[in-house]
């Protein structure tokens, strides 16, 4: 049966490789709405290919270009301008949405994902980290089904057995869990000299050596800022606390993360490291399907090593590590401050080992308070961004 699809953030790395993997599938999805902030070539030529029924940009002047580039093409599809509240429910009201927008930006339209109940994909772990429980209690109110597809927790994901046997379901306890193995290659400066981390620029700071991603999750990955808020998506999605979540780093990225059982088993997820394979899991799920994938080759791959995190060379995974045991607006102070040191650092405004600097002093002047409501959030998100505006301002005029 043909199941209609949403791909929020359409244009962007993980949006790309989601549509790469449905277009080998004609029969199994109907592509019902590709979103995205811009009226880019790349939405262009995504609506020409996949035929939406909607198409939705951040503005009117982004929906004026789409139009413009399809000059007369993908005539079936309209176009939204993301605040239109009406046809905003049609859009999210796809069988599976996928969420791939980068950032908080993300996090309305996760909600509106959530609110309509079907099954959602999760590739966008800013909201997860800004929200914690409160998400969940969306999940819950609406029964909605969640299949993480950030590859490390959909790694565990697969690796999850729940008390009474059935499937498990996110946001509830991993039985028998003793503890889970999140692992993270360490990213492009592992093995760098530390006293050359300041000078790096963004083109080296994006250069992963693993996977081919976006700037903003390829700079987090640079700082291992990533890996911490994995922790705090893992920390919510799995119901598990901080202290039983270890990192791994694991250079080569063929286990994509573990789950240690009281028994002491232990489950890991392998695989060559490629999105299209837990993007395909979430879109097939609980059946598999073909990712297009290379094959993993035991033989040919060189051998595999495991190492604990350096807190030192990479203070941001430290400080994550930390805020991830608050249970508060913690979480979301530091996601806001880091989106505006990881753009301030793409733009040359200021230098890499800076990014720790603005989000540490974020946290340290907003300190942590209980979440009280979704709204709440999302002004200490604005506060936390004014802060570190400040201090990227102050950073860069020296
Ligand atoms: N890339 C990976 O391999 C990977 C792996 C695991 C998890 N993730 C997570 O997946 C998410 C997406 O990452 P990515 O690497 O795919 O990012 P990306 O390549 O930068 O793409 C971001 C997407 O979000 C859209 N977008 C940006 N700002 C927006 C806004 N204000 N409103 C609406 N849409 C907006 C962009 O549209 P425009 O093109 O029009 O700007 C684009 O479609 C992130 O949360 C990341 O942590 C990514």
């Amino acid at each position: 049966m043909t199941r209609t699809l949403t791909v929020l953030g359409a244009t962007g790395s993980i949006g790309q490789q989601t549509l790469d993997v449905v277009c080998r599938y004609p029969d199994e999805f109907d592509v019902l709405a590709l979103t995205a902030s811009r009226g880019s070539d790349v939405l262009a030529s995504l609506c020409i290919e996949f035929n939406p029924s909607y198409a939705v940009v951040g503005s009117q002047q982004e929906s004026n270009q789409l139009r413009s580039r399809l000059n007369g093409k993908a005539k079936s599809t309209k176009i939204l301008v993301d605040n239109d509240e009406v046809e905003d429910s049609r859009v999210y009201n796809a069988d599976v949405v996928v969420t791939s927008i980068v950032g908080a930006a993300g996090l309305n339209p996760t909600l509106k994902a959530i609110e309509n109940g079907n099954t959602v994909l999760i590739t966008n772990k800013e909201p997860v980290v800004m929200l914690g429980p409160m998400l969940r209690d969306e999940v819950r109110k609406h029964k909605t089904t969640i299949v993480p597809v950030d590859s490390e927790h959909n790694a565990i994901f697969q690796c999850c057995s729940s008390k009474s046997g059935a499937r498990y379901e996110c946001f509830s306890p991993i039985d028998g869990l003793r503890r889970i193995l999140l692992t993270g290659s360490g990213g492009p400066f592992r093995t760098i000299d530390l006293n050359r981390l300041q000078a790096v620029t963004p083109e080296q700071a994006v250069a992963h050596p693993v996977w081919n991603m976006g700037p903003k999750i390829s700079v987090d990955s640079a700082t291992m800022m990533n890996k911490g808020l994995e922790i705090i998506e893992a920390r919510w999605l799995f119901e598990t606390p901080a202290d039983q979540i270890q990192i791994v780093v694991h250079p080569q990225g063929i286990v994509h993360s573990m789950v240690e059982y009281i028994d002491g088993s232990v489950l890991a997820q392998m695989g060559t490291p490629d999105m299209r394979v837990p993007l395909t899991f979430g879109l097939f799920w609980p059946r598999r399907g073909e990712s297009g994938s290379q094959q993993l080759d035991l033989f040919e791959m060189s051998a595999m090593s495991f190492e604990p995190p350096d807190f030192i060379r990479f203070p941001c995974l430290k400080l994550a590590a930390e805020v991830a045991r608050c249970e508060g607006t913690a979480p979301a102070v530091m996601n806001a401050a880091n989106e505006i040191a990881v753009e301030a650092f793409l733009e040359s405004r200021i230098q890499f080992t800076d990014i720790h600097t603005v989000v540490a002093h974020c946290v340290d002047d907003m300190g942590n308070d209980d979440c009280e409501s979704i709204p709440q959030v999302i002004e200490i998100d604005r506060k936390a961004r004014n802060i570190a505006q400040k201090k990227v301002f102050q950073l860069s005029t020296g």
